[in-house]
């Protein structure tokens, strides 16, 4: 059964793999559309960045639509020095010659909703939760038409990469991802807690870089995102954290997490966009999302592997 999803999006080398590997996989997978929202960089490169990445992919039929530039109560806040001033530093591609959509992504959000039968649709957020929360807030009706909302975002163990307390997504615009949180729709979430742990490894990277062109562009994608993660955690290599939520997609196997309560700080500046999980249950806050502690990262780099093959 094909899946029909909306990828909302700021392309960022992690989404722009994410993009692919549910480009490569049209049998499970029917993108209905990809929403660009402000984020990793300015809206004008993310919508840029989504063509591109459909293009490299040769899905130019793909539609791609411009959304919201800024959160909905805060000032923007990016990413450029974890992914460069394009937003997708690496091997450089040619401009797109795909025409971004006229419709604003809001509003193909919530046609696109209205129109499908009920539960038909999920939405896989990538980035700040801005056009949902716009869309939601601009037509509440839409909320219970969601099949299910698949995002990556926050944070339990890992607690935050922006600040000491939140992650990137959430922390952007919190206003936009408490409206999700309390939209009442089926929810995913992939934390760091699930990303830290699908990191490349140069095995990992040279098997794409292996593939063909579509491999020596991811791997030049890797090879620079990951700079930034390894430099401040030490680690082997960095976290592909937006693949996660089109894996899980196709193989939800590899991930394991519990169903429990999770909301969204707003009111303090210390702990703003906080995700506060409650992974011990230790309050009576009804759960509202499946939040992944795990992941079988073997199992998920030989998935994004043999999928990108297909480019
Ligand atoms: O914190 C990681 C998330 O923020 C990823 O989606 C990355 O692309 C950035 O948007
Ligand atoms: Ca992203």
């Amino acid at each position: 059964m094909t899946r029909k999803i909306i990828i909302d999006t700021d392309p960022g080398q992690d989404d722009a793999v994410a993009i692919l590997l549910a480009l490569a996989s049209p049998e499970e997978i029917e993108v209905l559309g990809i929403t660009a929202v402000a984020g990793n960089v300015p809206l004008p490169l993310t919508s840029k960045n989504a063509r591109i990445v459909c293009e490299l992919a040769g899905k130019t039929g793909t539609r791609v639509f411009e959304g919201c530039d800024r959160p909905m109560a805060r000032d923007l806040v990016t990413a450029e020095y974890v992914h460069g001033k394009t937003g997708l530093d690496g091997i450089v591609l040619p401009d797109p010659k795909m025409q971004v959509q006229d419709a604003h992504a809001v509003d193909f959000i919530i046609e696109t909703l209205r129109a499908e039968p009920a539960g038909s649709v999920t939405l896989c957020p990538l980035g700040p939760l801005t056009n949902i929360g716009t869309a939601f807030q601009k037509a509440p009706d839409i909320k219970e038409k969601v099949q299910e909302i698949v995002l990556m975002g926050g944070a339990y163990f890992e607690v935050g990469n922006v600040t000491p307390a939140a992650e990137f997504n959430i922390y952007v615009d919190p206003e936009a991802a408490d409206i999700v949180m309390k939209s009442g729709a089926k929810i995913t979430i992939m934390p760091l807690d699930v990303s830290h742990k699908a990191l490349t490894t140069r095995p990992r990277i040279e098997a794409f870089r292996a593939l063909g062109h579509v491999g020596e562009v991811v791997a030049s994608w890797t090879d620079f995102f990951e700079r930034f993660d390894m430099e401040k955690y030490g680690s082997e290599g960095g976290p592909l954290h937006d693949p996660t939520v089109i894996a899980y997609l196709l193989k939800p196997d590899l991930f394991t997490g519990r169903h429990i309560n999770v909301e969204i700080e707003l009111q303090s500046d210390l702990t703003r966009g906080m995700t506060v999980a409650d992974w011990w249950r230790v309050t009576d806050r009804a759960p509202n999302a499946t939040f992944m502690g795990d992941i079988d990262a073997e199992g998920f780099f030989a998935l994004l592997t043999e999928r990108l093959a297909r480019l």
